[in-house]
């Protein structure tokens, strides 16, 4: 079984990546600081997949246990999600995120160099083409425009590992690009549960649907866009998990590179056509207020998936309605 290192693995991508893996023969070493999710994540993967990850409590800034995980096993490629990702904290604690994010990412290369293994694929986000001039986005778009330290930290990223390929060409890099990733694996045992007031939509309508919170704040509702409220790329987290094999499957087809995919739907969908379509998934309407724009958002982010359809053959399979459905799923099992 090729043996593929999973940077926070138990986290919510990570997961249903590394059940996806399993399904493709791959068996995933996961390294995580537990830092965003909980180890019981590897008892729900063994129990969707009938295959147990190798687990390591492993913080990527820990250079000697990181090390040793790489003299344990054969690894051929990397997955690296692990990441803080919160943009509103790393306002606050920016130096926390240039750390983590960073210098983990940079401890991690040098251990990859060490050891001689030259693939990875790294969790980028639309977030490095800042406020797009048009959509939807090709990857040719300019990057950089970012507009607080968690999306400087993906930026700056992609610059190393760019800047890494230029001085020792054998590297074989993927950066994907993720639009908003939502939903959870139908089995409703892995999802996203986040800590405290939800950032992002979906969870925090599941929260409003499940009786946590008692109405949606809807941030605005003067953008240019037809009905006035936010449009995104929302893309179920399973076929965002798929994306990752098939960048694997381009690494493993290629001798090296920069690979660049924006891994979206290619569909824009405003905040009220979330409310209508959870509303529907939900039998009764999900109650919502507008209040003021959210500092920082923008009005309009989209994904042209065309160059990961042809070059990865991937296309994302699932529907607007079965996001809802299974991020509700999800959320009505965690409180079984
Ligand atoms: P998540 O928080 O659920 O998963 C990240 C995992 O990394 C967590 O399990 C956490 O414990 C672990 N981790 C953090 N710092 C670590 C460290 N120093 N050492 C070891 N483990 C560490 O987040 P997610 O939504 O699964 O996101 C995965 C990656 O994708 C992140 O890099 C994120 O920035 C990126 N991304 C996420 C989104 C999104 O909307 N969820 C969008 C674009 C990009
Ligand atoms: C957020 C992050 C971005 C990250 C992306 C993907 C911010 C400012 N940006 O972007 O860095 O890459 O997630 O995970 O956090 N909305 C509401 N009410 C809510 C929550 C959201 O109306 O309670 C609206 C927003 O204004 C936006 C849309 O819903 O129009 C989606 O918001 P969200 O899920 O936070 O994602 P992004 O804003 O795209």
């Amino acid at each position: 079984m090729k043996k593929i290192l999973v940077t926070g693995g138990t986290g919510y991508i990570g997961s249903h990546t590394c059940v996806e893996l399993i399904k493709q023969g791959y068996l995933p070493i996961i390294v995580d600081n537990l830092s965003n999710s909980k180890e019981n994540v590897v008892d729900k993967i063994e129990k969707i997949t009938g295959t147990r990850p190798i687990f390591y409590k492993v913080d990527i800034l820990d250079e000697k246990g990181l090390t040793k995980v790489f003299e344990q096993h054969d690894i051929q490629a990397v997955i690296h999600f692990a990441g803080l990702k919160a943009v509103g904290e790393s306002v606050k604690v920016p130096l926390k995120y240039y750390n983590n994010n960073i210098t983990g990412t940079v401890n991690l290369l040098e251990i990859m160099k060490r050891f001689n293994v030259k693939n990875i694929i790294f969790s980028s986000s639309a977030t490095v083409y800042g406020d797009p001039k048009e959509v939807p986005i090709k990857e040719t778009a300019p990057t950089g425009g970012c507009t607080n330290p968690y999306g400087k930290t993906k930026y700056f990223i992609e610059e190393i590992l760019k800047d890494l390929y230029v001085s020792d060409p054998t590297f074989n890099i993927a950066l994907l690009r993720y639009f908003n990733p939502v939903g959870a694996h139908e089995s409703g045992l892995i999802g996203e549960n986040p800590n405290g007031i939800p950032n992002n939509l979906m969870p925090y309508i599941t929260q409003v649907a499940i009786g946590i919170r008692p109405y949606l704040n809807v941030f605005g509702n003067d953008y240019d866009t037809p009905d006035g409220t936010g449009v995104r790329d929302y893309i179920h987290v399973v076929d965002l998990a798929v994306g990752h094999i098939c960048a694997l499957k381009k690494l493993e087809s290629v001798t090296s590179g920069v690979h660049i995919y924006n891994l979206g739907t290619g569909i824009g969908y405003s905040v009220l056509d979330m409310v209508k379509a959870f509303s529907s998934v939900l039998g009764r309407p999900l109650p919502y207020k507008i209040v003021d724009r959210r500092a920082g958002d923008i009005a309009k982010c989209w994904a042209d998936p065309t160059k990961a359809e042809k070059e990865l053959g991937f296309k994302a399979r699932f529907d607007l309605r079965k996001m809802c459905e299974d991020s509700w799923n999800f959320q009505q099992k965690l409180d079984e």
